[in-house]
């Protein structure tokens, strides 16, 4: 009797969870949000601090919109720092004033005030996410964003059984806005991170976090989607599952060819869409994450861990969990084999559009670089202060935002003489470079680009100080990465090798240590779009520009007004 009424509630369960996975695929997801940023206590690693929220919540709620959707998020600052807030790979048309990026589109929010953000969706569809583009707070100002197929359209796979965000993230025991200040006067690298996340969980193997590393409940039998974002601050993550391939569907909110695979790559900014498939002896699993660090730098060299657990009965589990192989830290063929497997779906529902006519050709070096400091006094290597440049050019942050200085013809605040290829030109990924190459201008310089200025931009790393992976990223638009390859890129060669057939259509695109990517866009999007590396560590040393999209003809090429509320600078 009590077995046969259990067995009916698991029925009447099972009815309620059905009924829930199609209500939540035609509903209508609120279009709008309120997203209170405040200071929460937090506990992880055996000590508590306080962090900035959304909502309280770490990670920060998610964000729900179908393809083509546009929603309104009413920011309230209650907490004590400046903050942006940026929906970083949403391409939002003719809108930069939503965008976020601090001085880039906007001046901060600053504590006690307000900002309605207007985001508005159009070609992405699968999944980005939301974080803080202040300073670092983005290491705990984040969540993410599920964008649905709209009403007429399905995933071009088979409909998963259920779908979970897996957040990977970096966590320091330290405040963050101590580390960035610490990090900024030293002129010297952060301290590395005390560990990463799942979930918001550092899991088993680090002290005091045994009890809440997250858990995912898995039918044997079944396929489930697994969102995954690297919300981390300074390190590309390698990931994989014990004993399970997964299936590569999308990244960046775009669809790729299934490939299958033992472990993905994730850049900061990056999303990859994956399907797991129930389908080993039923146990407990670990799924893993830790970093992949291409050059000689300092690193967290932890291991997060969370659970994959059949709910299968009937089984004995192994007395620890499996635990997956992850590639070597170090070892970039892992990491470039797998940014070279992504494939744009390119099938009749999906077409793609790379450009095949460039109008505007550009060539960027991606370096680390120093400065001088009175008496060799500063942290970084042989008393130099750390920075970063794009073209030799370390990106300087104006007082008043671009966007503003833009529309409103403010003079003064930026140049327009961003170089389109590199003031010198050497053998970038020499293993000894002289010294004289390591100091870079310190610039506030856009490049102006046309309206449908179709871009060609090949961004070269290089070796000064230490070479190292950058994931560069975008505002505004995602592009196709026609090419990618370690070393000096070859202008005759290495074209003859570009993919113009299903290139992965990315909003970040790590450049390899050492090596180069190719990637293309049509300019169709007028406004001021920032784009940097994905570290924030470069970031903030300046290893950033910003493009100028000017407006076409008609009204429908034109940007849109700004809306009432812009944060005063
Ligand atoms: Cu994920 Cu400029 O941002
Ligand atoms: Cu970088």
């Amino acid at each position: 009797m009590k077995v046969s009424r259990i067995s009916l509630h698991l029925q009447l369960l099972g009815l309620l969870l059905a009924l829930n996975g199609f209500l939540l695929h035609c509903r209508a997801w609120p279009a709008r949000y309120t997203f209170v940023v405040e200071n929460t206590p937090y506990k992880r690693l055996c000590s508590t601090k306080n962090i900035l929220t959304v909502n309280g919540q770490f990670p920060g709620p998610t964000l729900y919109a179908h393809k083509g959707d546009t929603i309104i998020v009413d920011v309230i600052n209650k907490g004590n720092r400046n903050i942006t807030l940026h929906w970083h790979g949403v391409s939002q048309p003719r809108y930069p004033w939503s965008d976020g990026p601090e001085y880039i589109t906007q001046c901060p929010i600053q504590p006690g005030a307000k900002f309605t953000q207007k985001i508005i969706f159009s070609e992405e569809e699968g999944t980005l996410w939301w974080h803080a583009h202040s300073e670092w707070d983005r290491a705990t100002v984040h969540g993410p964003i599920i964008i649905y197929p709209n009403k007429n359209n399905k995933y071009p796979f088979a409909k998963p059984h259920a779908e979970i965000p897996i957040i990977l993230g970096e966590w320091w025991k330290m405040d963050i806005g101590k580390l960035y200040t610490q990090t900024i006067q030293s002129g010297g690298d952060p301290n590395t991170s005390d560990a990463y996340l799942i979930n918001g969980q550092p899991g088993d193997l680090y002290p005091c976090s045994k009890s809440e590393t997250f858990k995912l409940m898995v039918d044997y039998g079944k396929t489930y989607l697994l969102r995954l974002i690297n919300s981390g601050v300074q390190e590309i993550l390698f990931f994989a599952i014990a004993n399970h391939k997964v299936t590569v569907v999308g990244t960046d909110a775009s669809y790729t060819k299934p490939f299958t695979t033992d472990y993905v790559t994730i850049s900061p900014g990056q999303t990859i869409d994956l399907l797991l498939h129930a389908n080993q002896r039923p146990n407990h699993y670990y799924m893993a994450a830790t970093a992949y660090v291409g050059g000689a730098v300092p690193y967290d060299n932890t291991t997060t861990t969370a659970l994959l657990q059949y709910t299968n009965r009937g089984y004995t589990p192994s007395s620890t969990p499996l635990f997956p192989n992850l590639p070597a830290h170090n070892d970039t063929s892992a990491s470039v084999h797998f940014s070279r497997s992504l494939r744009s779906l390119a099938d009749k529902n999906h077409p793609i559009d790379v450009p095949l006519k460039i109008t505007t050709p550009l060539f960027y070096t991606v370096s680390v670089n120093t400065f001088q400091c009175p008496n060799n006094s500063c942290a970084g290597p042989n008393g130099t202060r750390l920075a970063a440049s794009i073209n030799n050019i370390s990106f300087e942050s104006p007082s008043i935002d671009i966007l503003q200085a833009y529309y409103y013809h403010v003079n003064g605040v930026f140049g327009t003489r961003f170089p389109s290829s590199p003031p010198l030109l050497f053998n970038f990924t020499a293993q000894y470079l002289p010294q004289y190459l390591q100091t870079p201008k310190q610039k506030t310089e856009v490049k102006v680009l046309e309206y449908n200025a179709t871009v060609e931009l090949v961004l070269q790393g290089t070796n000064l100080v230490a070479g190292d992976d950058h994931p560069m990223h975008l505002h505004g638009y995602s592009f196709y990465v026609v090419g990618l390859g370690l070393g000096n890129f070859d202008k005759d060669k290495d074209p003859l090798k570009y993919n113009l057939v299903d290139p992965p259509l990315q909003n970040t695109i790590a450049v390899p240590v050492n090596g180069w990517a190719t990637i293309r866009f049509k300019a169709d999007n007028p406004g001021v779009w920032f784009m940097h590396c994905h570290l924030d560590r470069h970031m903030s040393w300046g290893m950033d520009t910003t493009f100028i999209v000017k407006n076409g003809k008609g009204p429908e090429a034109q940007i849109l007004p700004p809306p009432p509320d812009m944060p005063p600078c």
